[in-house]
């Protein structure tokens, strides 16, 4: 399709307006970047994909993805086809529950403290019950309060107080951090202690989101490959990232790959969800991965990812950003856990598109095949040029910007 038709499709297909594909064309104005942070002096734009295929819970799914990486939109379209004939992803979350963490000092006795703010648990949760008017309308709100005694440290012991915090539909950020700073004043005088940090923990453990999905063996095969070669060497591949360290940060940054960009189209904050990610990884103690790929009591190929989606769809910069709007209107998401049951799915397609390539030809070469459009255009090719320039780059198997600034200069002269 030409942008105009992808343009018009998008309308047809995801039931969003005119002005809203024009706000994902233009995206976010001056005047709008300048209300959002400091000193602004300009608008940083990046590439704004659609995967297609995906099918969730059972919904067909349009799903934005901003991203600079060439093969990260394909990749994910890809494995979301092949998934179709098994009904593709299913995904799940459980409740919105954010955690809001105060450092309590100078306790005389943090046993005695711990005790006191437990017995009061129920007055001090009801005391901001209605603090976020618009949260308790929502459903949401204070859930629990748990205290932790750090035995060591290099300040000595302290307590460690975590506020559970149901956010519906925000990512709660704002919402949990009020919270903590409400309450920390009731904790001092309860413990006599002094409440030093109040803020939320980007370790959202209780806000989690999980995708699994099932591929037939002989939907793997290609090229010579059989479906059973593919499907082994995936899990061969998940192995390895499940037993070295070194290998995981790969294979979950090839998961991030998908996350981030769903989470950067929607403008929620993909550092918290980075974060939160790589802090789940580790978990056990030691870091992994956070996918598993194995074959399934039929001999297919099953795999599952689970990880922390603090997401949300109302408030912040998602309400504020036009693209991150529509891209909201064009998946159709009516709550903030919908939105991360499809970042979920795509980050668990996007790592089997690179365990596929990894397990079988390499990631050169369909990466390189996208990626020499991208060097065609940096040695300074335009137009019609830049495919054709990529073409030969790939035939000659040199996708590198020395050689593609040489043949320009063949064809100009
Ligand atoms: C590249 O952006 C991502 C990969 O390195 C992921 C992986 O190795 O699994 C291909």
């Amino acid at each position: 399709m030409t942008l105009e038709e992808r343009g018009r499709f998008l309308e047809q297909q995801a039931n969003i307006s005119p002005v809203e594909v024009e706000a994902l064309i233009h995206g976010l104005t001056i005047q709008e970047a300048d209300h959002m942070i400091e000193n602004v002096a300009g608008v940083h734009d990046l590439p704004l994909g659609i995967a297609q295929n995906f099918i969730i819970n059972g919904k067909a799914v349009l799903v934005p993805m901003a991203i600079e990486e060439p093969s990260v939109v394909a990749g994910a379209s890809f494995m979301a086809k092949l998934a179709q004939s098994t009904g593709g992803f299913i995904a799940t979350t459980t409740a919105p529950e954010m955690i809001g963490q105060m450092q309590l000092l100078e306790v005389p006795d943090p046993l005695a403290a711990q005790e006191k703010i437990l017995e009061n648990k129920d007055a001090l949760l009801a005391s901001i019950t209605d603090l976020d008017p618009i949260l308790s309308k929502m459903g949401g709100g204070p859930r629990d309060l748990e205290v932790r005694i750090i035995h060591e440290s290099a300040i000595g012991p302290f307590l460690v107080i975590h506020l559970i915090y149901d956010v519906r539909d925000v990512m709660g950020a704002n919402a949990i951090n009020t919270a903590v700073e409400t309450l920390a004043p009731q904790i001092e005088s309860l413990t006599g202690g002094r409440v030093h940090l109040r803020i939320l923990s980007n370790l959202a453990d209780r806000r989690l989101a999980k995708a699994s999905v099932t591929y037939e063996t002989s939907a793997l095969a290609f090229e010579g490959f059989s479906g059973e070669r593919v499907r082994d060497g995936i899990i061969e591949a998940w192995a390895f990232a499940a037993a070295d360290p070194y290998r995981a940060a790969t294979h979950n940054k090839g998961i991030m790959n998908g996350v981030d960009a769903v989470v950067l189209a929607t403008a929620n904050d993909w550092r918290a969800v980075e974060a939160g990610a790589h802090a789940y990884a580790a978990r056990s103690g030691r870091y992994t991965s956070l996918s598993r790929w194995y074959k399934d009591q039929g001999g297919n190929l099953a795999g599952e990812l689970e990880m922390p989606m603090a997401v949300g769809i109302v408030g912040g910069a998602t309400r504020v950003h036009p693209t991150a709007r529509a891209c909201i209107k064009l998946m159709g998401v009516q709550k903030a856990s919908e939105l991360a049951e499809i970042i979920v799915s795509v980050g668990l397609a996007q790592n089997l598109a690179a365990l596929r390539a990894l397990a079988t030809e390499g990631i050169q070469k369909g990466h390189m095949a996208l990626h020499a459009r991208q060097v065609a255009i940096a040695a300074g090719a335009v137009g019609e040029q830049i495919d054709r320039l990529a073409e030969q780059l790939v035939l000659e198997k040199k996708v590198r910007i020395d050689r593609a600034e040489e043949i320009l200069k063949d064809w100009r002269q």
